[in-house]
């Protein structure tokens, strides 16, 4: 093997974010600007002399070439083995599983989520550590460190591989296996699920639509639901992975997916519909007439979860990011086990799993997922999702009504200001930390201030702090108002306000959402002073 040492000139603009380094494709392609990421990453893993690392993406437009530089630069920097999925896809969740299955040191995701591909689109690098989740900012702080000084970077002078075939070969001294990208994923799916009585289901004639935004998972629902699980061909749409995503965002939401959404609401619903984003790990959910929110689903899985084999023996706790609605807590409470809090970020997850505090956990963001993996998983929780309705014979719908009837109902709402003037975004953030200390006790409209602050987390296994991570206004008539801004945006700033107020008179269950929140949406708007302040009278997005 020819290795080349190539100069290159540090730059200043690497540094990853929550889930990597995310940029337009254009400007990956500046020169050396992926190799430089890559060899940064590479060169701040300790022990990588002959240890295993896990390579893979979603799929979309320079996954390809990118596979074929990272191994490149892998075997140049002296690891022992790639696993790589076979046409260099795998999804995220699938990667954390491999990871972790293979003892790998860990694993370079290719993935910008659910925002859109192709040419002009986006595209993302991230490094996931030996537990199969997201590195975490010790890790990634040395990672921006070496690409600011980085003069030179490693790479084998080899011709391209061939990723379309299972199969091993070598890049010099360094093993490359392409493997399956299902196998280890589908394998762990079946260990955790009672895929017997799903198959059941599915032969007594159980419909389903599964919408894969031509995105990474098709390959994976195709195997799973329709392969193993017996659904009927057809019940996986859009299920072929596209460079571009079809044109569309990868998003599972009712704006995004609103083909399945339209569907599911309308007479001729299946009895159940799903859809998942552009990296596998998001998740929507939609029952016959009913849009199931992530908040709720949490919670409903975390009620019935003890169906699935996986999970038989109970569970040990329950975690949510602190804007999710707090469904979940009034489940935790019933079977008497924690809940923690966490600010928005799948990683602050980790620790909890890691340390065994946890079972389950999920985001208002449409992500859910378990200890299985330290990746939110939007296949898994269809599958739970799946089992549940196998094992209790009920109707989606009316598994999501029986849980309202039990515990209650959170109406929640998200609003959206997007693309706001940060400096506008961020005067209306500081004037409401201002006002806090004077909030509880106050009357405004209907409600009462029982608590106001800036969210601070301290996270119970390492003690590490996380500050002013949004402020929340609690209510004495149960409601809740939180504000943050969204830390993924790409242009300006985007303002999150999540709404929600909780409702157990059996008559009140089933009101709109818009309608039983106009009172509290008022009340977030005057204490924030959003129109004055944004000069936006309404929200860009309802959800
Ligand atoms: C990413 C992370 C999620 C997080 C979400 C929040 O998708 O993977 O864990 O919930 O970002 O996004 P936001 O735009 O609200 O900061
Ligand atoms: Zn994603």
């Amino acid at each position: 093997m020819v290795l080349k040492r190539v100069p290159t000139t540090p730059f200043s603009d690497q540094k990853p974010g929550t889930s990597g380094l995310r940029k337009k494709v254009t400007h990956f392609r500046q020169a050396h600007y992926v190799e430089t990421f890559v060899q940064a990453i590479v060169q701040s893993v300790p022990g990588r002399e002959g240890a295993t690392l896990v390579l893979g993406g979603d799929g979309r437009f320079f996954n390809r070439a990118v596979v074929q530089t990272t191994l490149k630069i892998a075997a140049a920097n002296g690891f022992g083995r790639v696993l790589v999925g076979r046409g260099g896809l795998l999804s995220t969740p699938a990667a954390s599983c491999v990871i972790r299955k293979h003892g790998a040191i860990g694993g370079i995701i290719l993935s910008a989520s659910h925002n859109p591909g192709g040419p002009d689109g986006d595209f993302g690098i991230k490094f996931n550590t030996a537990n199969g989740g997201p590195a975490p900012e010790g890790v990634t702080e040395a990672i921006f460190e070496a690409t600011k000084t980085l003069t030179e970077y490693r790479i084998a002078d080899v011709p391209d591989l061939d990723l379309d075939q299972v199969g091993t070969t070598r890049i010099g001294d360094m093993v490359v296996e392409v493997i399956d990208p299902v196998a280890d994923y589908a394998a762990l799916m079946a260990a955790l699920i009672d895929f017997d009585a799903i198959r059941r289901l599915f032969a007594s004639g159980f419909r389903m639509r599964f919408d894969a935004m031509s995105a990474v998972t098709g390959p994976y629902a195709h195997a799973i639901l329709e392969g193993m699980l017996g659904a009927a061909p057809g019940t996986v749409v859009n299920g072929e992975p596209k460079e571009d995503f079809g044109g569309h965002h990868p998003d599972p939401n009712p704006v995004h997916a609103h083909d399945l959404y339209d569907l599911m609401l309308g007479a001729d619903a299946p009895d159940f519909g799903a859809a998942s984003d552009g990296d596998g790990d998001r998740n929507m959910i939609v029952a016959p007439g009913l849009f199931v929110t992530p908040s709720d689903s949490l919670a409903i899985l975390s009620a019935h979860a003890t169906s699935a084999p996986g999970y038989a023996g109970g569970l040990a706790g329950i975690a949510r990011s602190m804007p999710t609605s707090r469904a979940a807590d009034r489940v935790a409470a019933a079977l008497g086990i924690g809940v923690y809090e966490t600010p928005t970020g799948w990683k602050f997850f980790g620790t909890l799993l890691d340390a065994g505090l946890i079972t389950l956990c999920g985001e208002e963001s449409a992500g859910t997922g378990s200890n299985h993996v330290r990746e939110k998983d939007g296949l898994w929780a269809v599958l739970l999702w799946l089992n549940i309705l196998a094992v209790t014979g009920k109707r989606a719908d009316a598994i999501v009504r029986e849980h309202w009837a039990r515990f209650g109902r959170d109406y929640y709402t998200r609003h959206d200001y997007e693309e706001i003037a940060s400096d506008a975004a961020n005067r209306l953030m500081d004037g409401l930390r201002e006002k806090l200390a004077a909030l509880p006790g106050r009357r405004i409209g209907d409600f009462t201030v029982s608590a106001a602050d800036d969210f601070r987390y301290v996270d119970p296994v390492d003690g590490s702090v996380s500050e002013r991570q949004g402020v929340r206004v609690t209510f004495a008539e149960d409601a809740r108002i939180v504000y943050r801004l969204s830390g993924t945006g790409t242009a300006g700033a985007t303002l999150r306000v999540y709404i929600e107020r909780y409702e157990a008179a059996p008559d009140r269950l089933e009101r709109p959402v818009a309608e039983m929140l106009a009172p509290l949406v008022a009340v977030a708007g005057e204490l924030a002073e959003i129109a004055a302040l944004t000069g936006r009278a309404e929200p860009s997005v309802v959800t």
